[in-house]
């Protein structure tokens, strides 16, 4: 049986193995290794399609004032999710998250063989640390429906260690920091070129952490602060002769990439109507209708996501969307005030993993610091600020996790990497 290595990521998915004596990636449509974990559902034919191929035919759809059909993001997070039981796609009937997640890794697994020209019966799947039981539960069922016979679990940050390894002369103590899109996983581990051959690395994983908020969290952190009054947060409305505020489980479903499609639901589209010739801000209940009118969800949050990537150099930008009319100025100390309670925890899960551990910062030789989060500038002091900054080290932040995967699933196919 042939293995290969999928990194699914909550933002974005790679999968790789080891081909004599290389790690490859395999290829997306549009050419790329690493793709949007995003799948989109056409509204007039039965063809789903991932990654920034579902995404240009999702905004081809709606520029040719189609309804666009349905892109889902973040698919992840639905899988530790006990009350998503599954959602109704238009032309497509019910989707749960095992359905969502195996069509994903189907359409990966296809890519992966075509390039590769074998079948691959075997999955060495990355996992976050802080997984419930169910989602794990869920991710094993969605990789078995996409055809995988064998699932092989990994740690995510495990693999990033071993992508690093490689490289280690001695035995080294390290500690990975790896903050992606919806978690952010901490891991000290004992590591060495030799140790890499280990079956398992139980022995040398010293202790491992994490919690379930990363990059999303800090994009939601703008629309909180930043948007939410735009689109009638902290505005009223008169009922009765009774002033009343702008319903809290409206601007809650706005405020994350997964929800916000959420809105478009009868109840809260007749709510918002209602509400709109009452309200003390129209302007900015109009603006949460033309949202909802043109599918404008995915363009938004894009906006909101490459302000907070600009935010990484910048001292100030503007989240621009011209089609709503919204330009809000952020400025690097807003967004870290916003940010300041995650990146303590986040700060504090290292902690309690290096405690765990028995280690002091002290012993740590190297910090493996990896993942899109990992560029913002407050978090990178946070971890400076523990280890110091010579200690750190920065691989390519969106493949580490995948070269690992890659040389596990090496491992079961009798490749050397
Ligand atoms: N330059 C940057 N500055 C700030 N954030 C960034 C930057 N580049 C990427 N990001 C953020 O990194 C996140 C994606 O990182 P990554 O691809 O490592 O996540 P993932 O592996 O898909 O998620 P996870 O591992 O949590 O399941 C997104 O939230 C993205 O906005
Ligand atoms: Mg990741």
């Amino acid at each position: 049986m042939q293995y290969i290595g999928i990194d699914f990521g909550t933002s974005n998915s790679l999968a790789s193995l080891v081909k004599n004596n290389k790690i490859e990636f395999v290829e997306y449509a549009d050419g790329s290794i690493s793709n949007p974990t995003i799948i989109y559902f056409p509204a007039k034919s039965k063809q789903i399609s991932i990654g920034t191929e579902g995404i240009e035919r999702y905004l081809t759809n709606l520029e040719e004032g189609g309804a666009g059909g349905r892109l889902m993001l973040s698919i992840k997070t639905l899988l530790p999710d006990a009350k998503f039981d599954y959602t109704l796609v238009a032309g497509h009937g019910r989707w749960s998250a095992e359905d969502l997640v195996a069509a994903f890794l189907a359409k990966l697994k296809t890519l992966a063989e075509k390039q590769f020209g074998e079948p691959f019966d075997g999955v060495v799947l990355g996992r976050p640390v802080d997984f419930s039981e169910l989602a794990v539960e869920r991710l094993e069922n969605a990789a078995h429906s996409a055809g995988f016979k064998d699932v092989i679990f990994w740690l995510e940050p495990v693999a990033a260690a071993m992508a690093y390894e490689q490289t280690a002369t001695d035995d080294e103590l390290i500690c990975v920091v790896d903050l992606g899109g919806g978690t952010s996983d901490v891991c000290v581990i004992e590591v060495s070129a030799a140790r890499s051959n280990s079956p398992d690395r139980l022995n040398d994983i010293k202790a491992v952490g994490g919690i379930r908020e990363a990059g999303d969290e800090l994009s939601s952190k703008i629309v909180q602060n930043k948007l939410a009054a735009r689109f009638g947060a902290g505005s009223t409305f008169k009922s009765l002769g009774k002033t009343l505020p702008f319903p809290a489980h409206i601007i809650h479903k706005l405020s994350k990439w997964h929800r916000i499609n959420l809105l478009n639901n009868r109840d809260d589209r007749e709510t918002i109507h209602s509400i709109l010739p009452f309200s003390n801000r129209p302007e900015d209940v109009k603006r949460l209708l033309g949202l909802l009118d043109h599918h404008y969800g995915y363009e938004l949050f894009q906006a909101i996501d490459t302000a907070k990537k600009r935010l990484s150099e910048k001292d100030s930008v503007a989240i621009k969307f011209s089609p709503l009319e919204l330009s809000e100025p952020v400025s690097v100390r807003e967004f870290e005030a916003m940010i300041a309670e995650t990146v303590g925890r986040i700060e504090h899960s290292i902690g309690d993993v290096l405690a765990k551990a028995g280690a002091k910062p002290a012993d740590i030789k190297r910090v493996i610091l990896t993942g899109g989060t990992s560029q913002v500038p407050m978090l990178n002091r946070s971890v400076i600020k523990i280890f110091g900054a010579e200690k750190v080290l920065r691989p390519d932040y969106f493949s580490s996790v995948a070269t690992g995967l890659g040389y596990v699933a090496s491992r079961f196919n009798g490749e050397k990497n």
